[in-house]
């Protein structure tokens, strides 16, 4: 790794750690797959959702649209008990939803008061990663 390279690995891990400051947890829910995925190309750890699971630390949640527009049972049932902690939401969906496109997000972050970090499509592309990054960093 030459001089630069290692600057610019280190400028990156420090301005991580600067920008995230307490929030540091990252969960999602995943159904099919694809929000799985889409963690694994995060440069940050993630852990999935479980049943029953009891948060007691910030956390932004990640999930996924169903039902015309709906937000999942289990990502309902997660956030009535851990909503307090909740600091931001993203969503997955699939554009040929259309107007649904990903809106579990939108409703998350009216019923709770948070912000949207990104909407991404399936598992996301490499800008979606970029978005949802830089949305993370401005939470
Ligand atoms: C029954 C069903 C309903 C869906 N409804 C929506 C929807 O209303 N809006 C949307 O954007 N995506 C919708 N999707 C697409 C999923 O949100 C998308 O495939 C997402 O990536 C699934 O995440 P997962 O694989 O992690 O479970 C739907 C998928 C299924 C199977």
């Amino acid at each position: 790794m030459s001089f630069c390279q290692t600057v610019t690995c280190l400028a990156f891990i420090l301005n991580l750690n600067e920008n995230f400051g307490d929030i540091m947890v990252i969960l999602y829910d995943s159904l099919t797959g694809n929000v799985a995925r889409f963690m694994k190309k995060l440069p940050v750890k993630s852990t999935r959702i479980v049943n029953d699971m009891v948060m007691s630390e910030n956390f932004i949640l990640v999930t996924f649209t169903t039902g015309l527009g709906k937000i999942p049972e289990t990502t309902k049932d997660f956030l009535e008990a851990n909503h307090p902690y909740l600091k931001g939401i993203a969503s997955s969906g699939n554009k040929n939803f259309g107007t649904h496109f990903a809106v579990a997000a939108d409703e998350i972050s009216r019923g709770y008061n948070v912000p949207v970090i990104s909407k991404f499509e399936l598992s996301g592309t490499p800008r979606d990663v970029n978005l949802f990054m830089k949305g993370l960093r401005s939470v």
